[in-house]
């Protein structure tokens, strides 16, 4: 998979690639990622990239002309363009494994009040990672980059993501421990010591439903 990140901030990502499961994923060669700073796509004195808002208001607005220009150079023919806004479809997991099955990716991060209404029309995706404000789409990119790469065969073990959080049950992930058996005066539960798979398996249902009550009744009704 190819993943090209459009954002006026490069730096943003210069840990992002270079730690744990995405640098391994980008050694194994499973995933390539560019980061792009579509600045040097602008053709404004300066290079500028942003604007005030017609009508007036508060804030710059990110103009089409560099991000057009950009999209247009590096795009290929399977590539969906996801535009990263808080005005976005909310992110899920459903969306992650979708997006995994691509060949190529271009992650564009706004930043200021926001993008010109026209640069909607480059995007296959709008995504928004939740209910709540951002200074950019950087970490957005990063969030939506990360949980994309995991999902490709040979990132990490599978096993893994088939007993991840919100897969097809919508259940939470059930708790896990690991030593010591007493930490604080907090045992860890006994049936997990037994060995009897069958009972660890139930045991591990139930915490998962009753900690999916607790925190996320809003999954029970899925
Ligand atoms: N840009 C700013 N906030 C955002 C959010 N919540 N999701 C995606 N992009 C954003």
């Amino acid at each position: 998979m190819r993943i090209d990140i459009l954002t006026l901030f490069p730096n943003m990502f210069a840990d992002f690639t270079k730690e744990s499961i995405i640098k391994r994923a980008i050694e194994k060669k499973l995933v390539e990622i560019n980061v792009i700073n579509f600045r040097d796509y602008s053709k404004y004195n300066n290079q500028q990239v942003d604007d005030t808002p017609y009508g007036g208001g508060a804030g710059m607005v990110l103009m089409p002309q560099p991000i057009f220009d950009c999209v247009e150079k590096i795009k290929t023919k399977d590539a969906k363009v996801i535009l990263l806004t808080p005005s976005g479809k909310t992110y899920q997991q459903k969306k992650a494994y979708e997006l995994a099955k691509e060949k190529h990716l271009i992650l564009i991060c706004g930043h200021y009040e926001g993008f010109d209404e026209r640069i909607r029309s480059l995007a296959d995706y709008e995504i928004s990672i939740g209910d709540y404000v951002l200074t950019g789409g950087e970490i957005p990119a990063m969030a939506i980059s990360d949980s994309v790469i995991r999902l490709l065969p040979g990132a990490i073990n599978e096993r893994s993501h088939i007993e991840d959080s919100f897969n097809e049950n919508y259940l939470l992930d059930y708790p896990h421990y690991t030593k010591p058996r007493v930490f604080r005066n907090m045992a860890v539960p006994d049936v997990l010591l037994s060995g009897d798979h069958q009972k660890i398996a139930e045991y591990r249902y139930q915490a998962s439903l009753e900690k999916t009550k607790e925190l996320r009744p809003d999954l029970l009704n899925k």
